[in-house]
């Protein structure tokens, strides 16, 4: 790990200077990827999360490059010109003379950062020439069938003519001789890589890969992948799969680019056996860190975000409403629906056993196990509407008599006594709420999945639930819902948004088998949320490089790698188990300490990583320049065990917050004035009663 150096942060803030430096040298950054300003999975994060910082580093000469996607960018970009003494914008006037139709404006997230987007449609007729000439040029053909190659090439022909002209029109703005970087983002978005080295364009090039393509289609198939990394015939596989052309794509960006990045050390080695080239940095992902004014702000968004969850159980197990919700739990898992490769099998399984573990403890506690994979789907089913419509009437109903109880109360007391019970609640009232009362019974078990999933036979989450018997019965501690789709605030069920969901939830669970970063834990790490990762993921393992004991921070590591399938099941149901048994208290530390992680992840250090990359290529095509690009990095911030941990041994088992010598009673004392110290403004209740 040699990779990782001490933080620089003054040089960094020297850096960040709003492009100044980077305008002085004449200095321009192009970042290209299918995912600007388009929501597929955890590359549109990496773009979206990082155009802060970079932003702040880089201002105006920072540009991003993407593909047209209407729907999208009517939601996420405001189109507009950009000034006329931009090189910019005469390199756009120069290609849209071509016919092509090119959009301009700024991505409305955090940074505000300036966007450039093609519509490949308007150089359709182009194609064939395109192909041509990238067989021509590097002997990899197309099949004219795959579209998302097709589209590939002609977003990346676009891309390299686009970056091509500004060379020559920049010349036009400035005595100096530019410095140009283009970053370009996993394979689909190679092609404009590799026409501007086949071209011999002066630019400096970047490629980060976020996976390789062979190495999930590999793992999706249940192969021991990590122990076989060298014995692959790697063309015989692709071509099995009938990606060989992809495969040519992918190796031929890894091969020609200046500096080759991955997301993780894990992939890295991945991408050595597969694509054959050792990474020259890795370049870890971050998130735009923001830290509320209030210190426990994120602690009262779990309580009200939680208490949108409650509702929706409640209207969820209408009649079958026979548990605590103030002791109840909510995991999580969500994702792209890879069910092996996200690990939904183990959690699945994982949730079995610890249903047994709790209902043979006889606790009186509750865990709500949630699976949010987008799959094939006819809409929500009816049960699931019923249920919130037959609550959302009791509620109306109950609003509705508490407004008259009251008015009828004022009234009586006004006459200067005390009301009956009888004048209160009138008869036809209870008679109403009777009614409420009848309508919320039913027979049937709260169904499993909300939604009617098309291919209900075969679909691999509703058939592990089926085989591990997990059917929402009343004696089950352990209740599931699938919902098979993306969560937005319009979901009639949840009107939630995914964040806000997190936020509610208790813990994230990702014990994926193929995971090169793994956005979902880190999302839940910066909210103060603690999640269940495995060394096998990249987000994994670079928290357990960093952090002395991540279990005590929140961080439940599941080893994938080094035991068996069925020990890595017995190790995450132990941890589920051990995580349920914490109290509120404990919770409340936990969610503290996995909150103080943040700036572990914070772009304002990791785009350093970035800076660093940048700057090897640049020192490959201009080694005659001084270039100042920042040399820090994330260093090792080492997170030291937390204060309240008991001495050892038992420090080497806790999940802690230290489990209580008092039971599991939700409302314990405060143990030590260490404890004290971490529960920060929450009083042993959980209310708030000062600031740290
Ligand atoms: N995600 C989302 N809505 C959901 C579930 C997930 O927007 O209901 C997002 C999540 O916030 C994360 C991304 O999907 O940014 C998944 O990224 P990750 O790196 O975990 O996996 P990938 O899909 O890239 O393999
Ligand atoms: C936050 C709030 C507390 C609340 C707690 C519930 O920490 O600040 O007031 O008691 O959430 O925590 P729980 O883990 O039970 O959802
Ligand atoms: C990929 C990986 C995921 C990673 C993301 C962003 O899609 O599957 O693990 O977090 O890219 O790098």
């Amino acid at each position: 790990s040699k990779r990782f150096y001490r933080v620089d942060s003054m040089r960094n803030l020297e850096l960040f200077d709003k492009g100044e430096t980077a305008a002085q040298e004449n200095r321009w950054i192009f970042e290209i990827s299918h995912e600007a300003a388009n929501k597929v999975g955890g590359i549109y994060q990496v773009i979206r999360s990082k155009c802060s910082a970079s932003v702040e580093e880089l201002g105006d000469q920072y540009v991003l490059l993407g593909h047209y996607k209407e729907a999208s960018v009517r939601t996420e970009v405001e189109l507009g010109e950009f000034p006329d003494d931009s090189p910019l914008t005469a390199t756009v006037n120069s290609v849209r003379s071509f016919g092509w139709r090119v959009h301009t404006g700024r991505w409305l997230v955090d940074g505000n950062p300036q966007i450039i987007l093609f519509d490949i449609g308007s150089a359709y007729d182009l194609l064939s020439g395109y192909k041509r000439e990238f067989y021509d040029s590097c002997k990899i053909g197309i099949p004219h069938q795959d579209v998302e190659c097709n589209d590939a090439v002609l977003f990346g022909f676009m891309v390299a003519k686009f970056v091509e002209e500004f060379r020559n029109e920049v010349l036009n703005f400035s005595d100096s001789k530019p410095r140009i970087a283009a970053h370009f983002h996993e394979w689909l978005a190679g092609v404009g890589l590799i026409m501007l080295r086949v071209r011999n364009i002066d630019v400096a090039t970047i490629f980060t890969t976020h996976a390789t393509l062979l190495g999930r289609f590999l793992c999706a198939g249940a192969v021991d992948f990590y122990n076989n990394l060298d014995n692959f015939n790697i063309d015989e596989e692709a071509g099995k799969r009938g990606i060989y052309h992809r495969y040519c794509m992918e190796r031929c960006s890894v091969h020609l680019t200046h500096t080759f990045t991955t997301v993780s050390e894990i992939t890295g080695v991945e991408a050595e056996h597969l694509l054959k080239r050792k990474p020259d940095i890795i370049t870890p992902n971050g998130l735009n860190v923001k830290k509320f004014a209030a210190l426990h702000e994120f602690q009262n968004l779990h309580a009200m975000s939680k208490e949108k969850i409650n509702d929706f159980i409640r209207g969820h197990f209408y009649g079958h409403m026979d548990f605590d919700l103030d002791k109840t739990l909510y995991f999580f898992i969500a994702g792209r629906y890879e069910f092996g490769n996200k690990g939904a099998d183990l959690y699945i399984e994982a949730l079995a056993r610890l249903n047994h573990y709790m209902t043979a403890s006889g606790t009186d506690k509750t865990v709500i196990a949630f699976m949010i994979f987008p799959a094939k789907t006819n809409n929500f089913n009816i049960e699931s509407l019923r249920g919130q419509a037959i609550t959302k009437s009791l509620r109306d109903t109950i609003h509705d008599i508490q407004a008259k109880i009251g008015k009828r109360m004022y009234d009586i007391c006004l006459t200067g006594r005390l009301p009956d019970a009888e004048e209160l609640l009138l008869k036809e009232e209870t008679v109403r709420l009777k009614r409420c009362i009848y309508a919320a019974q039913r027979k049937s078990l709260p169904p499993i999945t909300t939604h009617n999933v098309q291919d209900d036979g075969s679909d691999p989450v509703l058939n592990a639930l089926r085989r591990c018997h997990l059917f929402n019965d009343p004696q089950d501690r352990v209740k599931v819902i699938f919902h098979p789709e993306f969560l937005s605030a319009t979901n009639p069920l949840f009107g939630m948004d995914y964040e806000e969901f997190v936020r509610g939830c208790h813990l994230g669970v990702f014990p994926s088998y193929y995971e090169p970063w793994g956005y979902t834990p880190a999302e839940c790490t910066v909210m103060g949320i603690p999640s269940v990762t495995t060394n096998l993921s990249g987000f994994g393992c670079f928290m357990a490089e960093h952090i002395a004991d991540p279990m005590s921070y929140g961080i439940y590591i599941v080893d994938r790698r080094f035991i068996g399938l069925e020990d890595s099941v017995r190790q995450l149901a132990q941890y589920l188990y051990e995580f349920v048994q914490l109290n509120r208290r404990q919770r409340i530390i936990q969610r503290n300490r996995t909150e103080r992680l943040s700036e572990l992840l914070d772009w304002r250090i990791l785009g350093t990583y970035y800076c660093q990359a940048r700057q090897l290529a640049f020192r490959e095509v201009y080694p005659d320049l001084d270039i100042a690009e920042a040399a820090g990095g994330a260093g090792r911030l080492n997170y030291p065990r937390p204060l309240s941990e008991p001495p050892s041994p038992t420090s080497s088992r806790a999940t802690t917050p230290a489990p209580s010598e008092h039971g599991s009673d939700e409302e314990d004392s405060v143990d030590s004035e260490a404890e004290l110290e971490e529960l920060g403004v929450q009083s042993a209740n959980g209310s708030t009663t000062g600031s740290r």
